[in-house]
């Protein structure tokens, strides 16, 4: 089995839906979960699914992002993940550490990329007045939010939506997509799909 190791910082919802879908002939198995923040709900749900965790709380290193990073690389290489998937990761990684997992680690995003990279992809898919929406799973490269697409789910944006509403709608859909491509990608195909 490939080895995959999932870096989050919040709840963790994504990173549930990718364990939850390696089992069975599923071409890999989750080795690692790891946060930047020491509370994040995703560490318990991990646990609770016998996947080890790891925390690096990046506030003690003030900005110094190589430094943090040096920290983090420490449980990651002892996992010794085939594949790193972030998934609700939201700490910006530096191009060296970047380029020391590069073909091998996937991001989750929620817009249609390459439209709104960076935050409040969902708050500013309806100040454009946009008729759709969704996410895209990609390899991560040095530059935020870019590199070769792996997949993309879209949904409908409907009169009268909150940017809330339109978060659930779309994490409906990462729940879909990010384990259908990890599927994918961890069985050798790099080619994207689009799930509709
Ligand atoms: C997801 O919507 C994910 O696409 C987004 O954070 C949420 C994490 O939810 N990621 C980013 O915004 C990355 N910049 P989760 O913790 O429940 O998976």
């Amino acid at each position: 089995h490939k080895r995959v190791a999932m870096l989050l910082s919040g709840g963790g919802s994504n990173m549930v839906a990718l364990v939850d879908s390696m089992t069975g002939d599923h071409p890999a198995r989750p080795c690692l979960v790891l946060s930047n923040d020491p509370q994040a709900g995703g560490l318990v749900r991990a646990a609770e699914r016998g996947v080890p965790t790891a925390a690096v709380d990046h506030r003690p290193f003030k900005g110094d992002r190589a430094a943090f990073e040096a920290e983090l690389m420490k449980p990651l290489l002892e996992a010794e993940p085939d594949i790193i998937c972030l998934a609700g990761f939201m700490r910006v990684l530096t191009a060296g550490f970047v380029a020391q997992w590069q073909g091998r680690m996937l991001n989750i995003h929620p817009s249609l990329l390459p439209k709104y990279k960076g935050l409040h992809t969902h708050a500013r898919a309806l100040e454009a007045g946009d008729g759709e929406h969704g996410c895209t799973v990609h390899e991560v490269t040095p530059a935020l939010d870019d590199g070769p697409i792996l997949g993309q789910a879209r949904v409908a944006i409907l009169p009268g939506d909150t940017p809330e509403d339109l978060a659930a709608r779309v994490l409906v859909q990462e729940h879909r997509l990010y384990p259908a491509v990890l599927r994918r990608f961890a069985a050798g195909d790099h080619s994207p799909i689009f799930l509709t």
